[in-house]
């Protein structure tokens, strides 16, 4: 497989920055915005000038701080660290003791960040119910300016109403322009190749459609259990954990009118309208389109796993969902009469995400003397593990024999063998970056988070009325017999 790339200038912006993160010392940071640093600073992609500043409510002096940042990445880098860029990076690094609910003591800031002259970024990598307090904290120490951007990870609340009040509470303080709500899949190599696919192949920006496209399925499985992080999960569950987030603006992109171009509102226009035309689901369709789950002991790979009732810290009456089967349907007319089917769970037979489109089948069968029926094409979009695309096609088999053999053969473009010698950036690496340039394309507006809420709420108050438990799958399986059913209920079955 040979790949040529298209010549284009690929222009990288930096400016000196002042890049914050308000619990530098959570599970995020270390897992993930610190040894994305570590990537950015590798890549030489940080400003020479730009400032880290860590900030957390622990007593620590800045040598013990560095001591922390080496360790954890060590931890989580993922590969040998190089000491020199270690170094520059630690070099860049300085931690600011603030107990995050006393606006008072944000003025500890001042003289280590410079809001006036320098991009000052302030990523909130804390629970939702300080968000509030960090904007007022800001404002009190003077830090608001035009150049200051904060970044807000999910949850933002769990559902419309709470998310309203966390959006609310930050829009008293910044104007949306300064807000970055984060979904780490739009950071996703692949989550972004569905644009391109789309809108820069015309093969696939005519045959995407309710005349070609028969259905859409779209899976995000997770291998790994609930584990020790139970008391988060069990407050939120699948629904809220993932669907409303990932899969929503995987489903998005799949679906979105071409927009006029790259620019943050025209792609985040076009995203909103598609979460508007979603169908309500509702107590009086929900039988039929939606299946909640829960895993229960079982095998992954050979290895027996607990269920989620008895992961650690767990609680044996909970009922919340480890895995989330819908059929959505989009009543716009690009996709009248074609269903989104949308399935994603924790301990399931093994990691794997994927878009399948699965074509129309043919309007006449000329090969009918040998096959009464002939399998439809289908695209399939590995978004990871393993990222690519494949067609899954009919071709001749070779061969002079009278009869006309034909097999379903598979065209795979493999991005690990296309584009062996790039490195593939982690998600937050790409995001930070976006940040730091004031880019907003990547990141969530206010008015999908709502729309979305809007959506998923209606859902979560027809399965409160039905007050039903969620169906039992063991771990290691797809899911409940109930999301077979689902596709089913329409003649379709899941990709396996
Ligand atoms: C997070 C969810 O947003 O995404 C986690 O809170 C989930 O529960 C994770 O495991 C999955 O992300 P990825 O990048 O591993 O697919």
């Amino acid at each position: 497989m040979i790949a040529n790339t298209t010549s284009c200038e690929l222009k990288v912006e930096t400016k000196p920055c002042d890049f914050t993160i308000f619990g530098v010392l959570g599970d995020l940071s270390q897992r993930n915005l610190l040894p994305s640093l570590y990537q950015l600073e590798k890549a030489g992609l940080l400003h020479p000038e730009t400032r880290i500043i860590g900030v957390a409510r622990h007593a620590l002096d800045q040598e013990t701080f560095l001591v922390e940042v080496r360790n954890r990445l060590k931890t989580f880098v993922g590969e040998s660290l190089d000491s020199q860029i270690m170094e520059h990076l630690l070099a860049r690094m300085r931690y600011v003791l603030i107990n995050l609910d006393v606006a008072e003591e944000y003025k500890c800031l001042l003289g280590v960040v410079n809001p006036q002259e320098r991009v000052f970024v302030s990523y909130f990598s804390v629970a939702p119910s300080l968000f509030g307090p960090i904007c007022t904290g800001l404002a009190h120490a003077g830090l608001v300016t035009p150049n200051t951007r904060v970044v807000l990870e999910k949850p933002i609340g769990r559902n419309l109403s709470s998310s309203i009040e966390i959006n609310d509470l930050v829009a008293q303080v910044f104007h949306e322009k300064q807000v970055y709500r984060i979904d780490h899949y739009l950071g996703k190599e692949t989550v972004m190749n569905l644009l391109a696919l789309r809108f820069a192949n015309s093969i696939f920006t005519t045959n995407w459609d309710h005349n070609t496209i028969d259905h859409v399925q779209i899976t995000v499985a997770e291998e790994v259990g609930i584990g020790s992080r139970w008391g988060y999960f069990d407050q939120a569950g699948q629904m809220r954990d993932m669907v409303q987030n990932h899969l929503m603006q995987i489903l998005t992109l799949v679906a979105m009118e071409p927009p006029i171009n790259l620019q943050e509102d025209n792609l985040r226009n076009e995203k909103l309208k598609v979460l508007k035309a979603l169908r309500p689901i509702t107590s009086k369709n929900i039988d039929k389109r939606v299946v909640r789950g829960q895993y229960g002991p079982g095998f992954i790979k050979g290895k027996p796993v607990p269920g989620y009732l008895e992961e650690k810290g767990g609680n044996i009456n909970s009922t919340t969902e480890t895995f989330v089967a819908i059929r959505v349907d989009i009543d716009n007319w690009r996709w009248a009469g074609v269903p989104f089917y949308l399935r994603t769970g924790k301990a399931m037979a093994c990691k794997r995400s994927e878009v399948v489109i699965n074509y129309k089948p043919l309007p006449h069968n000329i090969f009918a003397d040998t096959y009464r029926s002939l399998p439809a094409n289908k695209l399939i979009i590995r978004l990871q593990p393993d990222e690519g695309v494949e067609i899954e096609m009919l071709n001749k088999v070779p061969g002079i024999s009278d009869c006309l053999r034909l097999q379903r053969t598979m065209l795979d473009l493999s991005f690990s063998e296309a584009f062996s010698k790039e490195r593939i950036a982690g998600a937050y690496e790409r995001l930070i970056l976006e940040v730091m340039q004031g880019n907003q394309a990547l990141f969530i507006h206010r008015d999908e988070v709502e729309s979305s809420w809007h959506w998923i709420d209606s859902i979560q108050e027809a399965w409160a009325k039905a007050n039903e438990p969620p169906k039992p799958y063991p771990a290691g399986s797809w899911g409940p017999v109930a999301s077979v059913a689902l596709l089913a209920r329409d003649e379709r079955e899941w990709e396996e």
